[in-house]
């Protein structure tokens, strides 16, 4: 599907609700299908991955009903799972997959995966390696990639071990399964990175101790079913907070936005940047603080982003190199290489296509290097594309915004996994 986009953009006014966390939904299903009793889950993202999760649990024999953006899960516990009668198609989801690896991994039925193109492409081995050395057996295509088969087993160990790579999505797998295993097992990060799993543990009943980059986690499988609202995602957020504050003479509320301080690393960036912005009615009384965001528009100018801070905003760096593009001097984005295995190289789909528009960027293995600020209009085509990853199709629309030419966006439906409703949205706040 191709896409016309908005460009140069007059405004942007208004309250918006963006939809409810990617990362959050999915583990909400999660839990609820593996605690005792009935879990209501409100503002549910309905998006391609989520729904995937959804379903995976389902084909288990997991009762789940939707009635607007309301689901109800049924728990039926680790050991209530029913075998699949077909394989399971994951989809774009690398999160589902990799959460499910862990969930799964002690089951007395075999269980088969499999996924689109892109997926088929994630490395998986990540999970595989550490799942593998705690018992579980899961056979991948060439030991890396969907599809797989994870193995009928009985036995999971508990293990002591340093997270490979700083993943929440390995961290998850992991946790999932040392709830199952024989004993304590002990997880080490190399950077912290978001902490729904954790967070969600403790607020279905379940313990998990943390000191410092540790996790501490005991065999447990007691979980209380919850009721709660979904916080508005944050990475979802981020697309309107970027086009508020580059598009002059706009002022936009974000309201209930997940504020989790493992998610929040962007605003850190646009506050550096020099972004104009305020957080009000904040709620941190629940295990996934919320508030709301209020953008006014300001020039932008010039930072880097490295280390550490690199995990809190994984899913947000196409955005902050397209900021970067309208900023005043040189923003470089290094120790960023996990960019290059996620639903596209997002560091070679994001140069690609902002060159497209004038923007001067140098890629690098582990990063970007942008000279800003240019201004943005076609220079080599006015078809950017999203290579069918949602990120780069929701960032182009951004960056139409602010562009003088008019662009279509090719493989527009690429967003409809994590954002389906971004342009009913967008079409709501413009001037
Ligand atoms: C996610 C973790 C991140 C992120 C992805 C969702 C999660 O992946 O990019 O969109 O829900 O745990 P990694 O943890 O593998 O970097």
């Amino acid at each position: 599907m191709d896409k016309a986009l908005i460009a140069h953009a007059q405004g942007l006014h208004g309250t918006l609700i963006v939809p409810g966390d990617k990362s959050i939904s999915h583990r909400s299903i999660m839990f609820g299908a593996l605690a005792k009793g009935t879990t209501v889950i409100d503002h549910f993202l309905f998006s391609d991955d989520c729904k995937r999760t959804l379903a995976a649990f389902q084909a288990l024999g997991v009762p789940i009903t939707i009635k607007g953006d309301q689901v109800t899960i049924t728990g039926v516990g680790f050991n209530g799972l029913k075998a699949p009668k077909q394989p399971l198609d994951l989809g774009n989801s690398g999160t589902s997959t990799r959460l499910l690896l862990g969930v799964f991994s002690k089951q007395p039925f075999p269980i088969q995966f499999f996924g689109d193109a892109s997926l088929s492409k994630r490395p998986m081995q990540r999970v595989i390696g550490p799942l593998s050395q705690m018992g579980a057996q899961i056979t991948a295509t060439n030991n890396d990639f969907l599809p797989l088969t994870i193995a009928a087993n009985q036995k999971l160990d508990a293990v002591e071990m340093t997270v490979p790579v700083a993943s929440a999505q390995v961290k998850s797998a992991l946790i999932f399964a040392a709830l199952q295993a024989d004993g304590v097992s002990k997880l080490t990060e190399i950077a912290q990175t978001r902490d729904h799993t954790e967070r969600m543990l403790r607020q279905f009943g379940g313990k998990i101790d943390k000191d410092g980059l540790t996790l501490t986690i005991k065999p447990q499988n007691q979980f209380v079913a919850q009721k709660f609202r979904v916080p508005g995602d944050m990475s979802s957020a981020a697309f309107f907070a970027l086009a508020a504050t580059l598009v002059p003479n706009s002022q936009l509320r974000l309201a209930q936005v997940g504020l989790n301080n493992t998610r929040t690393g962007f605003l850190d960036v646009l506050s550096r940047m020099g972004a104009d912005f305020r957080v009000e009615n904040v709620d941190s009384k629940t295990a996934e603080a919320s508030g709301d965001v209020i953008v006014t528009s300001s020039k932008l100018k010039a930072t880097t982003v490295h280390g550490a801070e690199i995990a809190n905003v994984i899913d947000e760096i196409p955005l902050i190199a397209l900021a970067a593009t309208q900023a005043e001097g040189v923003t470089e984005i290094s120790d960023a290489a996990e960019l290059r295995v996620k639903e596209t190289d997002r560091i070679e789909t994001v140069a690609t296509e902002l060159r497209k528009l004038g923007a001067n960027i140098e890629t690098k293995p582990d990063g970007m290097i942008v000279h800003g600020p240019t201004a943005l209009h076609t220079v080599t085509s006015d078809q950017v594309d999203s290579h069918g990853d949602h990120r780069i199709g929701l960032m182009l629309a951004v960056a139409a915004l602010v562009s003088d030419s008019q662009l279509t966006l090719t493989d527009a439906s690429a967003i409809n996994v994590s954002y389906p409703n971004f342009f009913t949205d967008l079409e709501q706040v413009l001037d």
